[in-house]
């Protein structure tokens, strides 16, 4: 189940896979769906509004309707913390 989390006015979507976490934007870029509301299956979410589906990992539109990608940021493990850059260099997917 992701967990969703807000600082500072942004409201991230962080999974957790295996040993990894991966935080996105918890807003679809579809619409106002939830990601941490989603479906997880396998390294994709799907959005609870219209059933788009994301790769967790990189933010890539894996599905309709969606057709941009979910930012993405680098999670670190920092004394049992999870934390991100949140000015961090959008990666392309
Ligand atoms: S709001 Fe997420 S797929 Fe439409």
């Amino acid at each position: 189940m992701p967990l969703r989390c807000e600082l500072n006015g942004m409201v991230y979507a962080v999974f957790v896979m295996g040993d990894r976490y991966y935080v996105i934007s918890d807003t679809c870029t579809h619409g106002p769906g939830s990601l941490s509301e989603g479906y997880v299956d396998g390294c994709e979410v799907e959005c609870p509004f219209h059933q788009g589906r994301f790769d967790i990992v990189t933010g890539a539109v894996r599905s309709a309707p969606c057709t941009v990608p979910v930012r993405t940021w680098t999670a670190h493990v920092v004394d049992g913390c999870i934390e991100i850059d949140p000015d961090e260099v959008r990666r392309t997917s």
